[in-house]
């Protein structure tokens, strides 16, 4: 080798040195997220976009990933909890799982984002809120023949054997806000035989909270208990399904982000929290075809999104839901009462 390719092949191995320290170097986070995954990678892709920041993602439904940030207490993974249903994000906060931030843009929040903040000692804030019901396939019904269903009630009708479908309420944030929305809408007795009589009537219990609404879309079940702006992305796909807001009123979720206590990268945590409360990252929900209230007063739903001010909402109770001791309780009353019955 002459002196001229030994310089060559130096130089480009320095190169190659100097580029892979620097993509050591590079800021890193891990994301625990637990909307759809569509709403997941737009949202990373725009942020490593904005910051540098590299993210590494899970995406797990809202149970599922308050069980797996518990049960790695003691040796943390995740920096951020984005998304998923409020509840189990102030079950966190209680179980000292989270750590307590307040984001530059906590002015322009909504109201509701801040309160669920101010219920957890700031170890969460609200992102978006959207509210809960049930859609139905149109032409299934009409070629089942089944009666229109409009109120919750109507849900406990024989026709609809084996015609409806909600996941499990361990696994995901949507169906236990309907089993928190149902007790407190019916009381606690009235509310579990409404649970076990909704039970004979369900082909499945999925883990995902939005599954059973793609299923109805499929074809794979009539009607889907889900959050009303996950119908409407069914809606906008092009299937043929309608949303219903129960006659009775509903429940609501106050979606929420949360940063993991022992986060490893702290620093990059906190951005990713002011990034995702700030218009630039709300405005990209219609993009992920994401129908939720965006928690920055400053973005608008779009058209197409539930018009949740005109309907019936409960005033669900935050503080007794999304505690410890009553979602525990809640869930293992569902499962000995409710889910191991026959069907
Ligand atoms: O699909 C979006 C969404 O409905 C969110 O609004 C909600 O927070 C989340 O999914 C709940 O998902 P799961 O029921 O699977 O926990």
């Amino acid at each position: 080798m002459n002196y001229r390719s030994t310089l060559v092949t130096l130089l480009a191995a320095s190169a190659v040195m100097m580029a892979s320290s620097a993509a050591i170097a590079k800021d890193k986070m891990t994301l625990y997220c637990s909307p759809q995954i569509e709403w997941c990678q737009l949202v990373i892709k725009e942020f490593q976009k904005a910051t540098g920041i590299e993210v590494a993602m899970t995406r797990k439904s809202s149970g599922e990933t308050f069980a797996q940030i518990k049960a790695e207490r003691k040796n943390p993974k995740g920096d951020v909890w984005w998304g998923g249903t409020g509840d189990p994000h102030l079950q966190a906060a209680e179980e000292g799982l989270t750590v307590a931030y307040k984001s530059k843009l906590w002015n322009d929040l909504r109201p509701w984002s801040t309160k669920q903040a101010e219920q957890a000692n700031m170890k969460t804030v609200g992102i978006y809120m959207g509210a809960l019901g049930y859609g139905y396939n149109t032409e299934l019904l009409a070629k089942k023949g089944l009666p229109e269903p409009k109120c919750w009630k109507d849900l406990l009708k024989p026709a609809y054997k084996g015609e409806v479908q909600i996941a499990n309420p361990n696994s995901s944030g949507t169906a236990y806000t309907t089993l928190a929305t149902i007790v407190q809408l019916f009381g606690e007795d009235g509310g579990f035989d409404f649970m076990k009589g909704l039970h004979k009537n369900i082909n499945q219990y999925t883990k995902s909270g939005s599954a059973p609404i793609k299923a109805a879309a499929r074809g794979e079940t009539t009607i889907g208990i889900v959050f009303l702006h996950d119908v409407v992305t069914q809606v906008i796909k092009g299937f043929p399904i309608k949303a219903v807001a129960p006659c009775e009123g509903t429940g609501y979720e106050i979606g929420s982000m949360s940063i993991i206590k022992g986060a490893r990268n702290m620093e990059s945590a906190k951005k990713w929290v002011d990034w995702a409360l700030s218009p630039a990252a709300q405005k990209l929900m219609p993009q992920a075809k994401a129908y939720q209230v965006p928690s920055n007063a400053g973005v608008q739903p779009p058209p197409e999104a539930p018009k949740v001010d005109q309907i019936k909402l409960i005033d669900y109770n935050f503080g007794l839901y999304g505690s410890s001791a009553e979602r525990k309780r809640l869930l293992s009353k569902w499962d000995n009462e409710v889910k191991s019955l026959p069907r």
